[in-house]
């Protein structure tokens, strides 16, 4: 199954449950000063989750532009030293706005995870925030999943915040476990060891976080999710690497051909180059350049790093 084929099957199973599709918006946000760059799929919709809009939908899907290069959320550290986070990424996503709530979250993601898709329940685990005995008490109910892998974690892992203030709320994890013994599994090893990767992330939003950092309630419950394109293409392509999936082999063939050096021998490298070409192409093109300062100075830190990691 290619990545395009996967997106497509993301976007069909939410339509079929009457969610309306909303195209990416541009990685540089428009209209959000707390942003550089777009870091999730919820950002186009915070005016809806703060009430200061209201759509003629209660129900969305997408795929999503996003960058983590800055503030709250930051992976550039991570990219070529492992296999699966990334400047650049595509978000997919699901939201109720003010409709459905954890129950169906829950219910769906699971639905497409193992019947859709077919991927192994004995090497799924659920994370809930410790607080939310509702999610807790919901994901064996309405998933069948083995009550030994859903797991409570604290607020650093199950409390998904888009920034220093905005709209907030405890989430709901689900991990896969991509190593090669599945007997080798442990519930110490989610959010800790590489092997074990988050495939999508469930968010139920119902706070704002405010500049004196207190949270304050939303007049309704929203559902924000998000999937990394990424992961879940190596996933079900059988690969332990992100740049063996079909998203990455384009550009890493590319690379050999230009250098005349091979991947294999060069992972390192390669990724980082992979990897920052992607950002720095989508930044541009929509309307961002390399400068001094602010955004454009981070452009031209990436710029430079990935000349350099040859
Ligand atoms: N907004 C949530 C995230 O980015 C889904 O993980």
């Amino acid at each position: 199954m290619d990545a395009k084929q996967i997106r497509a099957d993301f976007i069909k199973f939410f339509q079929d449950k009457d969610h309306r599709f909303i195209r990416s918006s541009p990685v540089v946000p428009v209209d959000d000063p707390t942003l550089l760059f777009t870091n999730a799929g919820m950002n186009q919709f915070k005016p809806i989750f703060m009430g200061t809009n209201k759509p003629e939908y209660s129900r969305a899907v997408n795929t999503q532009k996003c960058i983590r290069v800055s503030g709250k959320h930051n992976d550039l550290e991570e990219v070529g030293v492992d296999t699966f986070h990334h400047t650049f990424f595509e978000m997919l996503g699901n939201w109720s706005f003010g409709d459905y709530y954890k129950a169906e979250a829950i219910q769906w993601a699971w639905e497409l995870f193992t019947d859709v898709w077919g991927l192994d329940k004995n090497r799924l685990w659920a994370t809930v925030y410790h607080e939310d005995d509702e999610a807790f008490d919901l994901w064996p109910k309405v998933t069948g999943i083995d009550p030994a892998r859903v797991l409570k974690c604290d607020k650093k892992d199950n409390f998904w915040e888009m920034g220093e203030t905005g709209p907030c709320g405890p989430c709901s994890e689900i991990h896969y476990y991509i190593g090669d013994d599945p007997s080798k599994q442990t519930a110490d090893g989610v959010n800790v060891s590489d092997q074990y990767w988050e495939l999508w992330n469930l968010v139920f939003i119902q706070n704002n976080r405010l500049e004196d950092g207190s949270l304050e309630e939303l007049p309704e419950k929203h559902v924000d999710t998000g999937a990394g394109l990424e992961r879940i293409v190596t996933v079900l392509q059988g690969k332990t690497s992100n740049y063996e999936s079909d998203l990455f082999s384009t550009i890493i063939s590319k690379t050999e051909e230009l250098t005349g050096k091979s991947y294999i021998d060069n992972a390192a490298p390669f990724q980082v180059i992979a990897d920052h070409i992607r950002m720095l192409s989508f930044s541009i093109a929509d309307g961002a350049l390399p400068s001094n300062d602010g955004r454009g100075y981070v452009l031209r830190r990436i710029d430079r790093k990935s000349g350099s990691a040859g």
